[in-house]
């Protein structure tokens, strides 16, 4: 890995992430729910090396980045629907996508072929910055190989994509505010509450709050949904690290001859003994606060993977707020 792929977002950092993106490369650069991994969504040649560097399948489309409302008028088609709006006005910038009828200038690339785009204004100063340096609207997945777990910090990136040729620089923002991704709403014809995707960064019980109930089609937090039934590239086993995940409900049911091979990733107090004797030990947040182990959570998962255990196993998260996002994130990984 070569120490110049990670930069500062300085304001050399900033110009030169801004030649690149305009010159059809790839940059890495932190947004306040997890890394992403830029490029002129405008130019379908930059876009194609984004699935190329992922490994990503053409079947799951991008989301669309832009400083903020006013940028992402030009980009949908016709009337926006008045709960989009409102949820656009009340947190953007932030951790929420809107997926809405695409502008024709949007390549078919970006979107799969679907007629509509996913949208996203991400509040982190340096996105911000990349954003209107570039002045370009700008398709970001997360900055890891398919699949697996998604990057919160610079070194991520590096060790998930580090060998790919078209990544030219990293912007190197510090671990991710935020942690998960984004929350993704859909509107479809016909149906008066907005269709939850992906539950993520802004929890549903704040979106509610301002629009009413959402629907979603997804047994969110209980299940992995069957493939197809949520956002495209929502497959059931995703953000997965090397070593197998087991969720359980409770240290003891790890055997004592099995600790040694077992690393756990704890979420509240822990006695001493219920930690004992594993390989590993991680906590989401000795505290039990969820902002706190949302933030934590693809980190931690990296560090256990790294352990080289023969299993993780992860104990319950309460299923409020940021809790519906990391389960589902938990349950994925645990998908074989
Ligand atoms: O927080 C985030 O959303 C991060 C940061 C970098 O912004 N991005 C992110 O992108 O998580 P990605 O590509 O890892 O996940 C985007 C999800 C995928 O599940 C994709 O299938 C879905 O959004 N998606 C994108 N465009 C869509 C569309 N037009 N319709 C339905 N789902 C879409
Ligand atoms: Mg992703």
């Amino acid at each position: 890995m070569s120490a110049s792929l990670i930069a500062l977002p300085d304001a050399a950092g900033l110009a030169r992430a801004s030649a690149l993106l305009r010159e059809g490369s790839l940059v890495g650069l932190p947004t306040e729910t997890v890394y992403g991994l830029a490029a002129n969504a405008l130019d379908p040649a930059a876009v194609a090396k984004i699935f190329e560097a992922k490994g990503r399948p053409f079947f799951d489309p991008l989301i669309v980045h832009l400083p903020g409302l006013a940028e992402a008028e030009a980009l949908v088609t016709g009337e926006w629907p008045a709960q989009a709006r409102k949820l656009a006005e009340l947190f953007w910038p932030g951790p929420l996508t809107l997926i809405l009828p695409k502008h024709p200038s949007i390549p078919d690339l970006v979107t799969s072929g679907l007629p509509y785009v996913a949208l996203r204004a991400p509040s982190h100063p340096v996105a911000q910055a990349v954003l209107k340096a570039a002045g370009l609207p700008l398709a970001a997945p997360s900055a890891n190989r398919f699949g697996r777990i998604s990057p919160t910090t610079a070194e991520a990136v590096a060790e998930e994509l580090g060998g790919a040729a078209a990544l030219a620089l990293i912007l190197d923002g510090g671990p991710c505010p935020i942690g998960l991704e984004s929350t993704i709403l859909a509107f479809p014809e016909g149906e008066s509450r907005p269709l939850l995707l992906r539950a993520g960064g802004l929890s549903v019980e704040e979106i509610e709050h301002a629009v009413g109930p959402l629907a979603h089609n997804t047994r969110l937090g209980k299940e992995a949904p069957p493939a197809g039934a949520a956002a495209p590239g929502q497959l059931p086993s995703h953000y997965a690290p090397r070593t197998p995940l087991r969720r359980i409900g409770h240290p003891s049911e790890v055997a004592p001859g099995d600790r040694n091979a077992t690393a756990l990733l704890a979420f509240g107090p822990l006695d001493a003994g219920d930690a004992a004797s594993f390989q590993a030990v991680e906590n989401l947040s000795p505290s039990a606060s969820l902002p706190e182990a949302a933030a934590r959570l693809f980190t931690l998962l990296r560090t256990l993977d790294h352990a080289a255990a023969r299993e993780i196993v992860a104990l319950p998260v309460p299923e409020t707020g940021l809790g519906l996002a990391i389960n589902d994130r938990l349950i994925r990984a645990a998908h074989q």
